[in-house]
């Protein structure tokens, strides 16, 4: 099969790396890739929104089947795009339609979405310009701290948590009146703060049936000790200890299963991956949010972990033959460690020359993915501000992260950045 995926980030790069290993990939394009994608398939100059290139590509190229990474091709409606058309339906598309990315796209859709499948999960009001009023009322009467976020899909930055009623305030009227994230915060969600520990569990479904393909925890502070602001995530270990069978049975019973029925009984398509963001709270799983795609760097660890052929998951997924599939992992510990170009994730510098990847000392199941990177006739420069993420595998989470780390101490480029304290509170 010829196989396109979508995106460029370290995700994209760990998904490539799988999809290679797989029987039943000949031929792997990646649009628009980056300088590790390119060391595994061909990369192709299309954005991941470009639906109309996307489509001359793939009947030029005779793709068989279409990976979508990030969130916001799904958003836009990158499946019904290629159901709706004669020419490309024939085409395997790994992702939910639209109405099913919904789940990720808009705050509400999924709070609702949770409130009808009885899903646990913080209790909320939603608000807009019609009834701010009632929302500014809501927040004074509200326990703190209280959450805030952006209905759509706001890059990342669409949450705010808020330690008192004023910062609340502030916040709701930069969103709603002053559209801090344009049309993504037209319409507010306010729930109520959760305090707990998050994992996030990944499953492939096909709207009916579904498997659960790995988790992790991510660390998503720029700062040691989790301090700082939120990034996209700084490193992620999996398994988690805190994640053991008992607590995967109150998820699966309570978020999993509920969810995938949730899907079928409201007849919405989705043939992919959901990424459940989840909060342990005193071992009770509340659900924090769903999310269309895999997670980055999560699927740095996820997809190492995973045993199975990938691509003949996706055939399952497409095929309804999920059930007949048994997921196998590898027991060893996995751990990422992201590294970010300097002042990520406010402003940074790209184009900045990365200054040694030959001749590193590395262990074996070490795998340097690579993110915000580009190849130049001058060697692979920085292309964003997560540049880097470096998988190892140990007997334990110092171990793997140890490992990682003394890949990144050979690896150079200015203003770089990781953390040195990825699993910090598993201890050694
Ligand atoms: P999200 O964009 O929904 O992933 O939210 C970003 C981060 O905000 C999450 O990973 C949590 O750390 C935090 N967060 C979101 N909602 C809540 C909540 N209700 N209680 C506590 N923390 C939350
Ligand atoms: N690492 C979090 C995410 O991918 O959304």
């Amino acid at each position: 099969m010829n196989i396109l995926v979508l995106g460029s980030g370290g995700r994209e790069h760990a998904l490539a790396w799988k999809i290679i290993q797989s029987k039943h990939c000949s031929k792997l394009f990646i649009a628009p890739g980056n300088a590790g994608t390119a060391q595994c398939g061909l990369n192709v100059d299309i954005g991941v929104n470009n639906f109309e290139e996307q489509k001359k590509f793939c009947l030029e190229n005779n793709i068989d089947m279409l990976v979508v990474g990030p969130e916001e091709p799904l958003v836009k409606g990158v499946y019904d795009f290629f159901q709706q058309d004669d020419e490309l339906k024939h085409i395997k598309v790994i992702g939910p339609s639209a109405n099913g990315a919904q789940l990720e796209g808009s705050k509400a859709f999924s709070k609702k979405f949770m409130l009808r499948c009885n899903i646990p999960t913080a209790s909320y009001a939603e608000f807009d310009e019609t009834n701010f009023e009632e929302g500014k009322k809501y927040i004074a009467q509200h326990s703190l701290p209280v959450v805030l976020k952006a209905d759509g899909l706001a890059a990342g930055k669409g949450v705010e948590i808020c330690d008192t009623r004023e910062e609340a305030l502030k916040a709701f009227e930069e969103m709603i009146m002053h559209k801090q994230f344009g049309e993504a915060s037209a319409k507010v969600v306010i729930e109520q703060f959760l305090d707990g520990i998050e994992a996030s569990v990944f499953v492939l479904t096909d709207g009916k049936d579904y498997k659960i393909i790995g988790h992790a925890k991510d660390y998503k502070r720029i700062g040691e000790g989790d301090t700082g602001p939120n990034t996209g995530g700084m490193g992620c270990v999996s398994p988690v200890p805190f994640v053991d069978n008992a607590f995967m049975k109150k998820v699966e019973e309570r978020i999993i299963g509920p969810t995938i029925k949730g899907l079928n009984n409201e007849k919405i398509i989705y043939k992919g991956f959901i990424f459940f963001g989840l909060i342990s709270v005193d071992g009770e799983p509340y659900t924090i949010e769903y999310n269309c795609r895999m997670g980055d760097p999560e699927t740095e660890v996820v997809m190492p972990r995973l045993k199975n052929d990938l691509v003949d998951l996706f055939l399952a997924v497409q095929n309804g033959s999920l059930q007949n599939i048994q997921i196998e992992f590898d027991e060893r510990t996995y751990a990422t460690v992201v590294a970010v170009s300097g002042g990520y994730p406010g402003d940074y510098r790209k184009n900045l020359k990365i200054n040694k990847f030959e001749n590193l000392k590395i262990n074996a199941g070490t795998i340097i993915f690579q993110a915000g990177t580009k190849q130049t006739a001058d060697g692979i420069v920085t292309n964003g501000g997560r540049v880097l993420a470096v998988t190892s595998c140990g007997d334990n989470i110092a171990e793997a992260v140890n490992r990682s780390k003394s890949v990144l101490e050979q690896i150079h480029f200015d203003g770089m950045y990781f953390r040195k304290d990825i699993g910090f509170e598993f201890g050694e």
